[in-house]
């Protein structure tokens, strides 16, 4: 391999280099686009791009678990099973659980950003509000699903704290459960989040 093809492998081999690159893209971009305006109205913007990231985070781990984890442990042999289970998952779930908290804070945010404080009327579906009402009340759902009835149950079921062989499966079938109502939640949440911009 040539030179600049191993100095590539050191940055696409690399998650935190990779991550760094990354930034600095979008760096390059708001200086270019928005560098002499980043007034109030640009860390509004600027949050709407925050929550928008990490919620791609956790909503597509949430997909990864119902599209691809969930369906195919079944089909995977018992002694490769730990590879997921001690490994895939608990990684998964860390970013997942996080990215809930991140994206959750961030929507709260914005709702109560002085510029528009709407967040009250929101949750309380006043007339103009009731759509972005709707989405912020599927979220902070799913938010306390993933924290409080996921996140304990795939622990026992996991391994993570001791818990007997049946116990473990009852939490392993409750944390798929929960998951289900997360992804099934995430249809209306995300049509209310990406329309109300647009339609109101
Ligand atoms: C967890 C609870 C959540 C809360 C409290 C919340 C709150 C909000 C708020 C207040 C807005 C701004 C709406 C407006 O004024 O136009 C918004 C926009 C948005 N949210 Fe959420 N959100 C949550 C979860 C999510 C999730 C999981 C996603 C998935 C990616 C998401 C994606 C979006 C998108 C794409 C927008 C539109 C941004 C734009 O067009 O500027 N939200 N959210």
């Amino acid at each position: 391999m040539n030179k600049g093809g191993i100095e590539m492998a050191n940055i696409l081999g690399n998650f935190n280099r990779a991550s760094l690159v990354a930034g600095i893209l979008l760096v390059l971009v708001i200086a270019i686009f928005h560098g002499g305006v980043m007034d109030i109205a640009w860390v509004n913007a600027f949050l709407r791009f925050a929550h928008v990231l990490v919620g791609i985070l956790w909503i597509g781990l949430l997909y990864y678990f119902n599209f691809v984890q969930i369906p195919t442990m079944p089909k995977v042999p018992a002694e490769l099973k730990p590879a997921v289970s001690k490994y895939i998952a608990p990684e998964a779930l860390f970013w997942f659980r996080w990215a809930a908290v991140a994206t959750l804070v961030i929507g709260i945010a914005i709702a109560g950003a002085p510029q528009q404080a709407y967040l009250v009327e929101a949750l309380t579906f006043q007339s103009g509000y009731a759509l972005i009402g709707l989405g912020m009340w599927l979220g902070i759902i799913m938010a306390a699903n993933v924290w409080m009835v996921i996140w304990p149950n795939q622990k026992k079921a996991l391994g993570i704290v001791e818990a007997d062989a049946d116990t473990k499966a009852a939490a392993a079938k409750t944390a798929m459960m929960g998951s289900r109502i997360n992804f099934i939640l995430s249809f209306p949440m995300l049509y209310c989040m990406v329309t109300r911009g647009v339609i109101g």
